[in-house]
Protein backbone atom coordinates (compact mmCIF):
# COMPACT_ATOMS: atom_id res chain seq x y z
CA UNK A 1 0.00 0.00 0.00
CA UNK A 2 1.12 3.48 -0.59
CA UNK A 3 0.62 6.60 1.23
CA UNK A 4 0.80 10.27 0.47
CA UNK A 5 1.89 10.59 4.43
CA UNK A 6 3.02 8.38 7.14
CA UNK A 7 4.07 9.30 10.77
CA UNK A 8 7.43 8.97 9.46
CA UNK A 9 6.88 12.02 7.36
CA UNK A 10 4.84 13.70 9.63
CA UNK A 11 6.75 13.24 12.85
CA UNK A 12 4.29 11.86 14.90
CA UNK A 13 4.83 9.57 17.60
CA UNK A 14 2.16 6.66 16.99
CA UNK A 15 0.70 5.68 13.62
CA UNK A 16 -0.50 8.10 11.17
CA UNK A 17 -1.12 7.48 7.43
CA UNK A 18 -2.59 10.04 4.89
CA UNK A 19 -4.10 8.18 2.07
CA UNK A 20 -6.36 8.13 -0.73
CA UNK A 21 -8.15 5.35 -2.45
CA UNK A 22 -6.51 5.38 -5.32
CA UNK A 23 -2.86 5.36 -3.64
CA UNK A 24 -4.13 1.88 -1.73
CA UNK A 25 -5.55 0.09 -4.97
CA UNK A 26 -9.24 0.45 -4.93
CA UNK A 27 -11.14 2.20 -7.92
CA UNK A 28 -11.48 5.54 -6.57
CA UNK A 29 -13.96 7.08 -8.74
CA UNK A 30 -16.18 3.87 -8.93
CA UNK A 31 -16.18 3.70 -5.09
CA UNK A 32 -16.84 7.83 -4.89
CA UNK A 33 -19.47 7.19 -7.51
CA UNK A 34 -21.68 4.06 -6.11
CA UNK A 35 -21.39 5.74 -2.58
CA UNK A 36 -22.53 9.18 -3.28
CA UNK A 37 -25.48 7.77 -5.79
CA UNK A 38 -26.42 6.03 -1.82
CA UNK A 39 -26.17 8.91 0.16
CA UNK A 40 -29.45 10.80 -0.80
CA UNK A 41 -31.28 7.49 -0.22
CA UNK A 42 -29.72 7.97 3.84
CA UNK A 43 -32.06 9.10 6.55
CA UNK A 44 -31.99 11.85 8.98
CA UNK A 45 -30.56 11.43 11.92
CA UNK A 46 -32.85 12.17 15.08
CA UNK A 47 -30.29 11.69 17.26
CA UNK A 48 -28.33 14.77 16.48
CA UNK A 49 -31.77 16.72 16.64
CA UNK A 50 -32.67 15.59 20.46
CA UNK A 51 -28.87 16.11 21.53
CA UNK A 52 -28.85 19.83 20.07
CA UNK A 53 -32.00 20.74 21.97
CA UNK A 54 -31.12 19.28 25.36
CA UNK A 55 -28.10 21.29 25.46
CA UNK A 56 -29.41 24.19 24.29
CA UNK A 57 -32.42 23.89 27.40
CA UNK A 58 -29.31 23.15 29.45
CA UNK A 59 -27.55 26.56 28.15
CA UNK A 60 -30.75 28.55 28.57
CA UNK A 61 -31.29 26.60 32.22
CA UNK A 62 -27.60 27.30 32.61
CA UNK A 63 -27.86 29.49 36.04
CA UNK A 64 -30.21 27.02 37.40
CA UNK A 65 -28.25 24.47 36.85
CA UNK A 66 -25.58 25.78 38.52
CA UNK A 67 -27.60 26.23 41.52
CA UNK A 68 -29.63 22.76 41.23
CA UNK A 69 -27.27 20.53 39.82
CA UNK A 70 -30.55 17.63 40.01
CA UNK A 71 -31.71 19.54 36.87
CA UNK A 72 -28.69 18.51 34.69
CA UNK A 73 -29.39 14.99 36.00
CA UNK A 74 -33.17 15.17 34.92
CA UNK A 75 -32.43 16.34 31.67
CA UNK A 76 -29.70 13.71 31.09
CA UNK A 77 -32.43 11.32 32.36
CA UNK A 78 -34.83 12.71 29.84
CA UNK A 79 -32.36 12.36 26.89
CA UNK A 80 -31.89 8.74 27.36
CA UNK A 81 -35.79 8.22 26.68
CA UNK A 82 -35.97 11.09 24.10
CA UNK A 83 -33.53 8.88 22.37
CA UNK A 84 -35.56 5.76 22.96
CA UNK A 85 -38.58 7.53 22.09
CA UNK A 86 -40.01 6.84 25.24
CA UNK A 87 -40.14 10.72 25.96
CA UNK A 88 -41.12 13.89 23.81
CA UNK A 89 -40.09 17.80 24.18
CA UNK A 90 -43.91 17.69 26.03
CA UNK A 91 -42.35 16.29 28.97
CA UNK A 92 -40.03 19.62 29.18
CA UNK A 93 -43.68 21.64 29.32
CA UNK A 94 -42.84 22.71 32.67
CA UNK A 95 -39.24 24.08 31.47
CA UNK A 96 -40.27 24.88 27.81
CA UNK A 97 -43.23 27.33 29.54
CA UNK A 98 -41.00 29.45 31.11
CA UNK A 99 -38.49 30.00 28.31
CA UNK A 100 -39.14 33.23 26.03
CA UNK A 101 -40.70 33.95 23.17
CA UNK A 102 -37.24 33.88 21.24
CA UNK A 103 -35.85 31.09 23.19
CA UNK A 104 -38.72 28.46 22.46
CA UNK A 105 -38.47 29.79 18.78
CA UNK A 106 -34.89 28.70 18.64
CA UNK A 107 -35.58 25.39 20.31
CA UNK A 108 -38.34 24.84 17.68
CA UNK A 109 -35.91 25.89 14.69
CA UNK A 110 -33.06 23.34 15.78
CA UNK A 111 -32.79 21.08 12.11
CA UNK A 112 -31.21 17.42 11.77
CA UNK A 113 -28.30 18.58 9.62
CA UNK A 114 -27.04 15.17 9.71
CA UNK A 115 -27.08 11.27 7.99
CA UNK A 116 -25.44 8.95 9.75
CA UNK A 117 -25.61 4.92 9.34
CA UNK A 118 -23.75 2.50 11.01
CA UNK A 119 -22.65 -1.25 10.19
CA UNK A 120 -20.43 -3.39 12.71
CA UNK A 121 -18.32 -6.42 11.72
CA UNK A 122 -15.95 -9.12 12.85
CA UNK A 123 -12.91 -9.89 11.89
CA UNK A 124 -10.79 -13.11 11.37
CA UNK A 125 -7.04 -13.08 9.80
CA UNK A 126 -6.49 -15.97 7.53
CA UNK A 127 -3.69 -15.09 5.14
CA UNK A 128 -5.69 -16.72 2.95
CA UNK A 129 -4.20 -14.47 0.27
CA UNK A 130 -6.73 -16.20 -2.64
CA UNK A 131 -9.53 -15.23 -0.89
CA UNK A 132 -8.51 -11.87 0.67
CA UNK A 133 -7.06 -12.10 3.94
CA UNK A 134 -9.58 -11.73 6.38
CA UNK A 135 -12.84 -13.76 6.95
CA UNK A 136 -15.91 -11.57 7.58
CA UNK A 137 -18.66 -11.48 9.93
CA UNK A 138 -21.41 -8.90 10.25
CA UNK A 139 -23.10 -8.37 13.58
CA UNK A 140 -25.63 -6.07 15.16
CA UNK A 141 -24.88 -3.05 16.16
CA UNK A 142 -23.79 -1.70 19.69
CA UNK A 143 -25.11 1.16 21.10
CA UNK A 144 -22.56 3.69 20.42
CA UNK A 145 -21.43 5.50 23.66
CA UNK A 146 -19.13 8.10 23.54
CA UNK A 147 -15.62 7.91 25.74
CA UNK A 148 -16.47 10.83 27.67
CA UNK A 149 -17.55 11.48 32.04
CA UNK A 150 -20.41 9.91 32.50
CA UNK A 151 -21.79 12.86 33.53
CA UNK A 152 -21.36 14.07 30.13
CA UNK A 153 -24.22 14.82 28.23
CA UNK A 154 -22.68 12.91 24.97
CA UNK A 155 -22.20 9.78 27.26
CA UNK A 156 -25.89 8.99 26.71
CA UNK A 157 -26.28 5.58 24.80
CA UNK A 158 -27.49 5.65 21.14
CA UNK A 159 -28.04 3.51 18.73
CA UNK A 160 -27.63 4.25 15.23
CA UNK A 161 -29.76 2.75 12.06
CA UNK A 162 -28.02 0.61 10.28
CA UNK A 163 -25.97 0.53 6.91
CA UNK A 164 -27.63 -0.73 4.11
CA UNK A 165 -26.61 -4.12 2.92
CA UNK A 166 -26.05 -3.08 -0.56
CA UNK A 167 -23.60 -0.98 0.72
CA UNK A 168 -21.90 -3.69 2.94
CA UNK A 169 -21.85 -6.23 0.20
CA UNK A 170 -20.42 -3.50 -2.35
CA UNK A 171 -16.99 -5.27 -3.03
CA UNK A 172 -14.88 -1.82 -3.08
CA UNK A 173 -16.14 -1.83 0.72
CA UNK A 174 -15.58 -4.64 1.42
CA UNK A 175 -12.16 -4.13 0.03
CA UNK A 176 -11.65 -1.19 1.88
CA UNK A 177 -12.62 -2.57 5.01
CA UNK A 178 -9.90 -5.14 4.35
CA UNK A 179 -7.32 -3.28 3.66
CA UNK A 180 -7.19 -1.01 6.82
CA UNK A 181 -7.35 -4.19 8.74
CA UNK A 182 -4.31 -4.98 7.24
CA UNK A 183 -2.83 -1.97 7.99
CA UNK A 184 -3.97 -2.34 11.77
CA UNK A 185 -2.54 -5.42 11.86
CA UNK A 186 0.56 -4.15 10.10
CA UNK A 187 1.29 -1.27 12.09
CA UNK A 188 -0.24 -3.26 15.76
CA UNK A 189 2.71 -3.46 18.78
CA UNK A 190 1.93 -6.16 21.21
CA UNK A 191 -0.33 -9.36 21.11
CA UNK A 192 -3.01 -9.38 18.99
CA UNK A 193 -4.27 -8.33 16.09
CA UNK A 194 -5.83 -11.56 13.94
CA UNK A 195 -8.92 -10.66 15.60
CA UNK A 196 -11.09 -7.68 15.63
CA UNK A 197 -14.32 -5.47 15.51
CA UNK A 198 -14.67 -3.30 13.93
CA UNK A 199 -17.58 -0.26 12.95
CA UNK A 200 -17.76 1.48 9.76
CA UNK A 201 -19.99 4.57 9.74
CA UNK A 202 -21.11 6.79 6.89
CA UNK A 203 -22.07 10.46 8.27
CA UNK A 204 -23.67 12.71 6.03
CA UNK A 205 -23.40 16.63 7.36
CA UNK A 206 -24.94 19.65 5.77
CA UNK A 207 -24.04 23.34 7.02
CA UNK A 208 -26.17 26.41 6.06
CA UNK A 209 -25.54 29.63 6.06
CA UNK A 210 -27.35 30.28 9.52
CA UNK A 211 -25.20 27.78 10.97
CA UNK A 212 -21.99 26.31 10.40
CA UNK A 213 -22.43 21.85 10.39
CA UNK A 214 -19.82 20.05 12.30
CA UNK A 215 -19.53 15.87 12.93
CA UNK A 216 -17.01 16.89 16.05
CA UNK A 217 -18.79 19.22 17.60
CA UNK A 218 -17.16 18.00 21.07
CA UNK A 219 -13.37 20.08 19.47
CA UNK A 220 -10.22 17.84 19.88
CA UNK A 221 -11.07 13.94 21.01
CA UNK A 222 -10.76 10.18 20.43
CA UNK A 223 -12.87 7.99 19.52
CA UNK A 224 -12.15 5.41 22.27
CA UNK A 225 -11.15 2.74 19.69
CA UNK A 226 -7.51 1.24 18.78
CA UNK A 227 -7.08 2.41 15.64
CA UNK A 228 -9.37 4.70 13.13
CA UNK A 229 -10.10 5.63 10.03
CA UNK A 230 -11.65 9.44 11.61
CA UNK A 231 -12.68 9.82 7.76
CA UNK A 232 -12.57 9.12 4.12
CA UNK A 233 -13.74 11.98 2.04
CA UNK A 234 -16.51 10.48 -0.30
CA UNK A 235 -17.83 14.42 -1.33
CA UNK A 236 -17.86 17.81 -0.56
CA UNK A 237 -20.13 19.95 -1.88
CA UNK A 238 -19.77 23.93 -1.83
CA UNK A 239 -18.30 23.67 1.44
CA UNK A 240 -15.32 25.53 3.24
CA UNK A 241 -14.15 24.49 6.33
CA UNK A 242 -14.08 20.39 7.25
CA UNK A 243 -10.08 20.57 7.70
CA UNK A 244 -8.90 17.64 9.89
CA UNK A 245 -6.55 18.44 12.27
CA UNK A 246 -4.37 15.65 14.26
CA UNK A 247 -2.26 16.83 17.50
CA UNK A 248 -1.21 15.71 20.83
CA UNK A 249 -3.52 16.13 23.68
CA UNK A 250 -3.25 19.69 24.48
CA UNK A 251 -3.38 20.69 20.83
CA UNK A 252 -0.24 22.45 21.03
CA UNK A 253 2.03 20.16 18.79
CA UNK A 254 0.13 19.31 14.84
CA UNK A 255 0.96 16.49 13.61
CA UNK A 256 -1.46 17.06 10.44
CA UNK A 257 -3.72 19.86 9.28
CA UNK A 258 -5.04 19.23 5.84
CA UNK A 259 -8.13 19.31 4.12
CA UNK A 260 -9.35 15.69 2.79
CA UNK A 261 -10.52 15.65 -0.62
CA UNK A 262 -12.65 13.21 -2.08
CA UNK A 263 -11.13 9.74 -1.91
CA UNK A 264 -8.69 10.66 0.69
CA UNK A 265 -8.87 9.72 3.79
CA UNK A 266 -6.58 9.42 7.84
CA UNK A 267 -5.80 6.47 9.29
CA UNK A 268 -4.43 6.93 12.90
CA UNK A 269 -3.50 5.01 16.33
CA UNK A 270 -6.37 6.15 18.71
CA UNK A 271 -7.20 5.09 22.43
CA UNK A 272 -4.12 5.20 24.52
CA UNK A 273 -2.18 7.12 22.05
CA UNK A 274 -0.55 10.46 21.91
CA UNK A 275 -2.53 11.42 18.77
CA UNK A 276 -6.11 13.70 19.49
CA UNK A 277 -8.24 14.56 16.19
CA UNK A 278 -10.70 17.00 15.18
CA UNK A 279 -11.94 18.84 12.08
CA UNK A 280 -13.43 22.40 11.39
CA UNK A 281 -17.23 22.95 10.70
CA UNK A 282 -17.95 23.31 7.38
CA UNK A 283 -19.99 26.50 6.13
CA UNK A 284 -21.56 26.88 2.31
CA UNK A 285 -18.73 28.32 -0.23
CA UNK A 286 -19.37 32.50 0.27
CA UNK A 287 -18.12 32.59 -3.06
CA UNK A 288 -20.85 30.90 -4.51
CA UNK A 289 -25.12 31.73 -4.32
CA UNK A 290 -25.91 28.59 -3.10
CA UNK A 291 -27.23 29.05 0.23
CA UNK A 292 -25.59 25.29 1.68
CA UNK A 293 -23.20 22.56 0.95
CA UNK A 294 -22.53 19.19 2.45
CA UNK A 295 -19.61 16.78 2.75
CA UNK A 296 -20.08 13.26 3.07
CA UNK A 297 -17.66 10.53 4.70
CA UNK A 298 -16.90 6.75 5.65
CA UNK A 299 -15.17 6.25 9.26
CA UNK A 300 -14.41 3.02 10.95
CA UNK A 301 -13.64 2.57 14.34
CA UNK A 302 -10.64 -0.40 14.81
CA UNK A 303 -10.41 -2.52 18.25
CA UNK A 304 -8.64 -5.03 18.60
CA UNK A 305 -10.00 -8.01 20.19
CA UNK A 306 -7.18 -10.42 21.10
CA UNK A 307 -5.21 -8.33 22.98
CA UNK A 308 -5.31 -10.86 26.51
CA UNK A 309 -5.55 -13.95 25.54
CA UNK A 310 -3.15 -14.28 22.21
FE1 LIG B 1 -13.66 11.29 16.05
Amino acid sequence: MKFIKTEKDLGAPAPLRLFSLEDIGLPQKEMIHFLSSMSVKLEWDDYDVKLAQVRYLMEVEAEKIRKYPAIRTLLMNFLNDYYAERSSLEDLHDIILWMSPEQQQTLEAIKPRRKRTVAEFEMAYTGDINDGNWYIRRTPPEPFQQGVESGDIRSVARIFKEMRRTVTDDQNVVRFIEKMADLARDVHQGPGGDFMRMSLHRMYVEGDVIRPGSNATEGRHQDGADYIVSATVISRYNVIGGESVVSNKSGETEYLRHTLQPGQGIFQADSGSPLWHDVTPIQPDPTTEKKMGFRDILGLDIYILDKETA
